[in-house]
Order: C-alpha cells, then structure tokens, then sequence
C-alpha cells in the first residue's frame, strides 16, 4: 500500500536550489523590510506592538464608511468597478490638491499622479531615476519601508546625520562635492522632513530653506515625503518643501494612510512633468491604474466636508499616546537612554548604550509579548544597531505604558549582564550630565528637544 500523500513543504532545500538558478541578480540584493516580516508575530492579541507605523483606523466612524460605500454602489457602482486613468480620476486630485492646500500647497492637478499609496511613489521615483549604483541622500536614520526599494534598484545611499532639527543640512554641500569627487552620480535626494519616521524629528525652516536652495543650486532633485504633516499635537505648522520650491526640483509624497486609511492604499506624486510622464509610464507597467474604488471612496468622503475634523479627532487621541509614551520612558528605560520628544507623527526614537544590539535585544522582548523596530532598518551603512523606532499611534495609553515598561525590564537585564560580564556598570558620569544639560539647554527652542536622562546610575 503507498503511504498517504504528504502536502508538500513550503520550500525544501531541493526546491531553493532549483529556483535559484531562476532568480534575477537584483534579487541577491533584495531585502526585507524590518516591519513587514514583524506582521505575523505582531498580529497576535497577546503581543503589544510599538512595532508598526499603524494609523487607529478604530476612530474612523463605522457609519461614515457605510454612508460612503452605500452612496458609491448606488450612484457610481459601474464607474467603481472599472479601470480607471493611469494617473488617476480628477475629481481625486481635486481632493488632493485640497490636502495640499491644508498645508500651504498649491498644485496644478496636470502634475499629479494618483498611486497605490504613498509606498509605490518611492517605487517609481526610484524605478525612473536609479541605475545600479547611483546615489540617493537620505536622513541617517531613513524609513524602513524605502530600504528594501533602494537595495531592489541597487542604490548606493549616503546617509546625512540628523539631529533635533532634522537633516544636517549644513553637511549636505560637503556631501554632494565628496560623491561628485568619487565619479559617482548623485540622483536626489529623499528627506521626510515632517516629523520623520523613524526618528521623529522634523527639519527647521532655516534648513528647509538651504535644503531648497542647494537644491536649485547644484540642480539636485529632491524627493520631499510626508505623510505625517498634519498629524501635529504642539507648535506652529513648516511650509513644506514642496511650497518653499514651488515644485521645480522637489517632487513630493503624499499619502491618504495617515489621514484617512492605509487600507485604501491612496497616494500620490506630483514633480516636474518630465519625470511626471516617466512615473506615469512606470505605473502602467506596475498596475495600470490606482483602485478606482478607492479614489471614488476619498471623493464621497471628502464631499462630506468634515475630512479636517477627523484629522483633528485623530491628532486628540495621538496626542495623549505621544505623552503616556514618554512618560514611561521616563519612568522605565534606563538613564543611559537618549530619546526625542516629537510634536507630531506617530514615532519616538531610542537611542541606547552603544553594547546594546537591538536586534537581539528584539528576539528577547518578543518572548515577554512586547515588540519595536530595531534601528538597523533604517540605515543601509550597518548604523543603528543600538536604536530602536517607537510607534504611539496604535496602541492605547495603558498598553503603551505596559509595552514601554516590559522593553525598559528587558534592557536593564542586558545591561546588567553587560556589568556582570565587564565588571563595569555603563553609567552616565558627572561630565556626561552637565553636556546633556548644555544641549537641552541649546535645543530648548528647537523642534524636537533630545531629552536627555538627568538620573545618574543609581540614584
Ligand atoms: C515616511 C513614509 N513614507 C511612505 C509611507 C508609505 O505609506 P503608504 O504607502 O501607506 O501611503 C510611510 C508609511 O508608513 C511612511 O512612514
């Protein structure tokens, strides 16, 4: 009798070895995204996640995407179930170029194009400007999520340090003669100027002014992403960029995910119309057209009139989680930790002794249910591995406290091990203090103010 047959396994060795003759090169240098892989563990009830960078889609009202939906199926359901223009529907750019006003913008609806989020700008920008090797500047730490589309079109990224007030761009000549001294191509420049995922830290208006103005300068393009403008909980809004330049070297991201639903996967790109077209081009290869669903769900939505009122529900429910968040840092990471104090977007950014790998120290916190974004996915140059990115935006205040208390256990044992093993206790010394406090003092003004552990060991 022949044994029952047995599913097969998702992938034997047998079976990598003969696909991997099949793979194209690129595919060697194809990574993963850090917060992607983390889905899995982090869908589970039991895990409290700092991990991803999830809108609470719960205070959307249930009754508001019903309306919407019912009006859609009842008015426009045969336009909804069609393919729809490549760079999008009109009335969405209206829509859009209504976002953009809300933060000082104005866009000529001919130089938009609609996208499948905000994730597929970065995609085709990318796809349209790099062969392997060219370079892109980007923020030393960069988002996550760009990393794997870098790495797939074989980039070569030069991170520029941040600091309270964003991007240094103070080094960014310096950066751009080096490249050009080293015969290599400069292609653009990626900044999330706007409280910056992962670091949380947005640009001064004096830098964003220099930014524009090496741009037009050197001829530089920039591509400015921001989905996190209007999420703000304290302080005076920045112009844009985009508004700063006029839309003439800065292409710009935007993105319905934060104000709206990531789940409609809603974006958009507006730059100059050469590059304009060769996106478009690129778009049809990649899926012809965004959900025409969608845009007709921001369309019935945004004729309702009250689309700035949920932003504002959403930036009151925020604002109390970015608090809770940093009071627990307070109160359970130890006093060598060095974090930021955002006033807007939806992350804190750690930074923690330097013997600390947080992507072993990851392995560890998950067994105690609780995960964050190790700071190694936000560089391509093998920094970071001492920081970790910090999401408030999805969790409630009792379960961020909960989740902040159980990582902050989790490193005072490392660093204990790290005592037992060395002999020494990794303390902040009396010097250490009194720089911190100079700094505070120099960033009391600044944007996001680094604060610093006032506690020495012991104490
Ligand atoms: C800085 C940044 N850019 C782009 C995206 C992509 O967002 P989406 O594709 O949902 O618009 C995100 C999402 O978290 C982000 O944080």
């Amino acid at each position: 009798m022949s044994p029952p047959s047995q599913p097969p396994s998702r992938s034997t060795k047998r079976d990598l070895e003969r696909y991997a003759g099949l793979f194209a090169a690129r595919t060697r240098v194809m990574t993963s995204s850090a917060m992607r892989d983390m889905m899995a563990v982090t869908a589970r009830p039991e895990v409290i996640s700092l991990a991803g960078g999830l809108p609470d889609t719960s205070t959307f009202p249930p009754e508001t995407l019903a309306a919407v939906t019912a009006r859609i199926a009842q008015e426009s359901s045969a336009k909804a179930l069609q393919y729809g223009p490549t760079d999008g529907l009109y009335e969405t750019k209206e829509c859009i170029a209504e976002v953009m006003a809300a933060e000082g913008m104005t866009v000529d609806l001919d130089d938009l194009v609609v996208t499948t989020g905000g994730q597929q700008v970065i995609d085709l920008v990318v796809k349209t400007l790099i062969d392997p090797g060219d370079v892109i500047i980007a923020e030393g730490p960069t988002y996550p999520g760009a990393v794997p589309t870098f790495n797939a079109y074989q980039a070569d990224v030069v991170h520029v340090d941040m600091d309270a007030d964003g991007m240094r761009v103070d080094r960014l000549e310096e950066t751009i003669d080096r490249i050009a001294a080293e015969g290599r191509r400069l292609k653009f420049i990626y900044t999330v100027p706007t409280f910056q995922n992962p670091g949380g830290a947005t640009m001064s208006l004096e830098r964003r002014r220099q930014l524009v103005r090496i741009a037009a300068q050197r001829e530089v393009l920039v591509l400015e992403d921001n989905p996190y403008g209007l999420l703000r909980y304290e302080g005076d809004a920045l112009p844009p960029l985009y508004a700063l330049d006029g839309g003439v070297y800065v292409m710009y991201l935007g993105t319905f995910s934060k104000i709206l639903s990531p789940g409609i996967r809603l974006g958009w790109v507006s730059a100059p119309p050469p590059v304009l077209d060769k996106i478009n081009v690129g778009k049809q290869g990649a899926d012809l057209c965004t959900s025409t669903l969608s845009q007709l769900m921001v369309q019935a939505y945004f004729e309702r009139g009250d689309w700035r009122d949920y932003v504002g529900s959403l930036t009151e429910v925020y604002r109390p989680r970015r608090d809770a968040m940093l009071e627990a840092l307070e109160e359970f990471f130890p006093p060598q930790a060095v974090w930021n104090r955002p006033k807007g977007g939806m992350f804190v950014w750690v930074t923690l002794p330097d013997f600390i790998d947080t992507t072993d120290l990851l392995a560890r916190a998950l067994r105690d249910n609780v995960a964050f974004v190790p700071g190694a996915g936000a560089f391509l140059d093998g920094r970071g591995h001492n920081s970790m990115r910090l999401n408030f935006s999805a969790s409630g205040e009792d379960r961020i406290r909960e989740g902040i208390r159980r990582i902050g256990k989790v490193i005072s044992e490392q660093m204990e091990l790290y005592g037992t093993l060395t002999g020494e206790m990794p303390a902040i010394t009396t010097e250490e203090l009194e720089i911190a406090r100079q700094e505070d003092d120099a960033n009391a003004g600044a944007e996001v103010v680094e604060l610093r552990r006032r506690r020495a060991a012991g104490e």
